[in-house]
């Protein structure tokens, strides 16, 4: 059996029909949504959490509306503005997965920021997935590769030091909620033995309560790895 995992990633989906459901706009769903991380990163703290990997932005959602994709974009600004402090206090660190030579400049250079601001911190890493796409990370890593040595002989380790963040540890658990059992383009290398755990309720209706049953579950399952049980 587990115990807590080291690293968790959290597919935070159902924004939009917490808002719809409420005949709100769908950007009242991403208000919350973000209420509804920042209490998570707390209660991922509190469980003893190393790393938690937030999907925040993928490279799919530039095909939402213009409204929306600021909306969103102007939320992520917010955060990293207004939590540096906590970061400060708790000594978490802020890093970022995905490519940043696709964002705003003036978001890129708030993420770099936080990023150097916080990059001393020994406590939890909150890694935001912002501009992310697991392919394109797959992608970008074997472009980094080629720059470097065309002729190199390309093998998992290779591919693996040229991710986003090489040293981070493969995610023991992700999590996705409002119900959807898809990986939507998330940690699809890191992810490749992950434990999955799939909660019903939308995000932004998500508590520590929700969170602690999730890290629970993960807790009572036996990870095999591709071999078989002993
Ligand atoms: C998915 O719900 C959610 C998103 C694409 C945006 C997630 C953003 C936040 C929670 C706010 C920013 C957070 C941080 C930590 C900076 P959806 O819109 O796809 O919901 P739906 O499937 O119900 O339409």
């Amino acid at each position: 059996m587990n115990e807590v995992p080291a690293h968790v990633g959290i597919i935070m989906d159902g924004n939009g029909r917490w808002a719809e459901a409420r005949g709100r706009p769908r950007t009242d769903g991403h208000l919350e949504g973000l209420k509804t991380a920042r209490k998570i990163v707390g209660a991922a703290v509190r469980s003893g959490l190393q790393y938690l990997t937030l999907y925040v932005f993928s490279t799919e959602n530039w095909k939402r509306t213009r409204t929306e994709v600021n909306f969103i974009l102007g939320l992520v600004k917010r955060y990293l503005i207004a939590e540096l402090e906590y970061y400060r206090k708790d000594h978490l660190r802020l890093r970022h997965a995905g490519d940043k030579a696709g964002l705003p400049a003036e978001i890129a250079a708030e993420i770099q920021n936080v990023c150097d601001e916080t990059k001393d911190h020994a406590g939890m890493q909150v890694i935001l997935a912002l501009n992310y796409g697991g392919r394109d990370e797959i992608v970008r890593s074997l472009r980094r590769i080629i720059a470097e040595d065309k002729t190199a002989m390309v093998d998992e380790n290779l591919i693996h030091a040229h991710l986003d963040n090489p040293d981070i540890p493969d995610p023991d658990l992700i999590i996705r909620t409002a119900g959807e059992f898809r990986t939507s383009n998330f940690l699809l290398w890191e992810g490749a033995y992950a434990e999955y755990y799939i909660s019903s309720t939308l995000w932004p209706d998500w508590t520590e309560e929700h969170f602690n049953k999730a890290i629970a579950s993960y807790s009572g399952r036996q990870r095999k790895f591709g071999a078989v049980s002993t």
